[in-house]
């Protein structure tokens, strides 16, 4: 039984990193076909671990849901679902946390970095939120987890708490595997290329939001940060500006880095970028058609979400009363 499962935060506006790195795949796995269950949530549990507003998360969910169809997700195909609305996404959460050390989850890159971006004080659920996320794919027994390269540590951490369980309580869980695409797994800042392109980044102008509209886009990417040499090459060390745009371009139309190269090899900054921007746009204006009126659907995306959270519960649950029965916790009955 292969089983995919996968999530994103609602916690704002998306940017281009989470299509490329992430929604794309997602399509692209469920037009392949080849698995027998594909679980698509919006981590709605996860966006409570940093400070938020409680009218703008519930606004985030819906719009996420709204977005994932209008990329091309398929309600036929997946299985589409708010963490939260499967109550046992917390519990096995909780159940896990009894086999994952302080010390490894103090040592997650992300849980170091947004550590320092905190006002309120640091939650708790900061620290264990890794947890969460290792319990969302054990729930399911994924054997695969489509993401980005951010979260590659997380998706460690998840076989190493599969393998403890098993070695601790019995064979129990499969050992999902990571599926981080070659080209595009990290997106980078327009205005800082050597980081992330982050929904959190301050500076509006370092990422393309998937609603932003043309205009804004052609902009953002002719502000885009590169260099002075003048060359359309790709080298991540030495030009990370002019890589993260034929990176960008390549994911938006297929084309490979390579043939790009070739292509405006003898072309200036300028011509380059307007290119860009427009394989961006011929790419984002179509799901933005689509969007609203999803969004708009309350009654259909209602019906979606119920339906998807029946199916994913009725999974979740057998699981979870298994991993309860080898942990000893409850009663035989
Ligand atoms: P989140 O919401 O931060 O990001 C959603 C997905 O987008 C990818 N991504 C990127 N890919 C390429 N370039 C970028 N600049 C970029 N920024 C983000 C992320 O890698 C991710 O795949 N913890 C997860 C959500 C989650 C989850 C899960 C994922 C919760 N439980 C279980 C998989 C399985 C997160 O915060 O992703």
């Amino acid at each position: 039984m292969k089983t995919i499962v996968t999530g994103i935060q609602p916690s704002g506006r998306l940017t281009l990193g989470n299509y490329l790195g992430a929604i794309k795949n997602f399509v692209e796995l469920q037009n392949k076909g080849e698995y027998d269950e594909f679980m698509v949530f919006i981590a709605d549990l996860h966006a409570i671990t940093v400070s938020y507003q409680p009218t703008e998360l519930r606004k985030h969910i819906r719009e996420l849901a709204a977005l994932y169809l209008a990329c091309g997700l398929d309600e036929n195909k997946v299985t589409l679902f708010v963490q939260s609305e499967v109550h046992q996404h917390a519990e096995i959460g909780y159940l896990l946390q009894s086999i994952a050390y302080i010390g490894e989850l103090e040592r997650m890159t992300q849980y170091k970095d947004k550590k320092q971006k905190q006002v309120e004080g640091v939650s708790s659920s900061l620290l264990t939120y890794p947890v969460l996320m290792a319990g969302d794919i054990l729930l399911y027994n994924a054997s695969c987890v489509p993401v980005g390269l951010d979260q590659k540590q997380h998706l460690e951490l998840a076989r190493t708490l599969a393998e403890r369980f098993n070695n601790k309580f019995g064979e129990t869980f499969n050992i999902p595997e990571p599926l981080i695409k070659k080209v595009g797994a990290k997106i980078m800042s327009l205005q800082d290329p050597t980081k992330k392109m982050s929904k959190s980044d301050p500076l509006e102008k370092a990422a393309i939001y998937l609603d932003d509209d043309e205009n804004t886009i052609r902009k953002k990417i002719a502000s885009a940060v590169t260099d002075s040499d003048g060359l359309i090459k790709y080298d991540e060390k030495n030009k990370p500006g002019i890589s993260n745009l034929l990176t960008i371009m390549s994911c938006c139309t297929g084309e490979s880095i390579a043939s790009l190269e070739e292509r405006f090899k003898n072309s200036g900054y300028g011509d380059f970028k307007k290119a860009v921007a427009e394989s961006i746009i011929n790419l984002l204006i179509p799901i933005q058609q689509k969007y609203l009126s999803i969004l708009n659907d309350k009654e259909k995306l209602d019906k979606i979400l119920d339906d998807g959270a029946m199916k994913a519960s009725y999974f979740a649950q057998k699981t979870l009363s298994k991993v309860k029965r080898k942990m000893g916790v409850g009663r035989v009955k």
